[in-house]
């Protein structure tokens, strides 16, 4: 037990770090007053039980974790819209306190489950006591319907162990569909939905200044 703790602080550490900077990235687009490509962030560790459920199906050797398995430090970064998400994408590009080792684009080649989602694979320094050591982070982006369709699919592959029963395999597939159009719904109002927030944010801050 005390091997994990050791083992899992240095990404307990990144997950922390990454979570506030990823979500100052928000902040900053609301001092800009501009629309925030990210609407929220969210990161967690991976649980003991899980790590050792992947290892197994996967056969990583428990000694090779590090080099291996690329989530055990996961970020997520939900987005209104698709073309948010290679805004976001580029914005991790340019940044200097990580490098992307590898991007997977499961927007343009859904995978056969319907999942969809770009995962974007960091190398992150973390400062330790020790000095620094570099450890391997996923950030997965998506819209707020790809993440929905996500988190309900996840729940049921849990329930289910991955084997669906055929009419729920299919009311996913349809719900996936589902989703893709409301995503695409909302790209084609972007315009309107954007002057809305604009207008609220707007009044919000003119009453913040009333009361001030
Ligand atoms: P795993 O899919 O995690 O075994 O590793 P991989 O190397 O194939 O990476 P991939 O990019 O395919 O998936 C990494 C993560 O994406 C998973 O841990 C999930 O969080 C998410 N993911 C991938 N496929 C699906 C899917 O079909 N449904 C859901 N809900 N999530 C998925
Ligand atoms: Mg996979």
């Amino acid at each position: 037990m005390k091997q994990w703790d050791e083992f899992l602080a240095p990404y307990k550490q990144a997950v922390e770090e990454l979570k506030v900077k990823l979500k100052g990235m928000r902040g900053q687009f609301e001092l800009n007053s501009t629309h925030s490509p990210i609407e929220f962030v969210t990161g967690r560790v991976k649980p003991i039980a899980s790590i050792l459920d992947k290892a197994n199906q996967k056969g990583i050797p428990l000694d090779r974790l590090e080099e291996e398995m690329q989530d055990i430090a996961g970020l997520r970064m939900m987005c209104q819209f698709v073309d948010d998400i290679h805004t976001v994408v580029n914005l991790l590009r340019i940044r200097n306190d990580f490098e992307i080792v590898e991007e997977r684009d499961y927007i343009s080649h859904k995978k056969m489950s319907g999942y969809r989602s770009y995962h974007v694979v960091i190398r992150y320094p973390v400062q330790t006591i020790h000095g620094e050591k570099n450890i391997l982070v996923e950030i997965q982006i998506r819209t707020l319907a790809m993440n929905f369709w996500a988190t309900i699919e996840h729940s049921l592959n849990y329930k289910y162990k991955g084997v669906f029963p055929t009419d729920i395999k299919m009311r996913l597939q349809r719900a996936a569909e589902a989703a893709f159009r409301l995503d695409e719904e909302m790209s084609l109002i972007r315009g309107e939905i954007q002057e809305a927030q604009a207008f609220f944010t707007r009044k919000k801050e003119q009453k913040q200044e009333e009361k001030n």
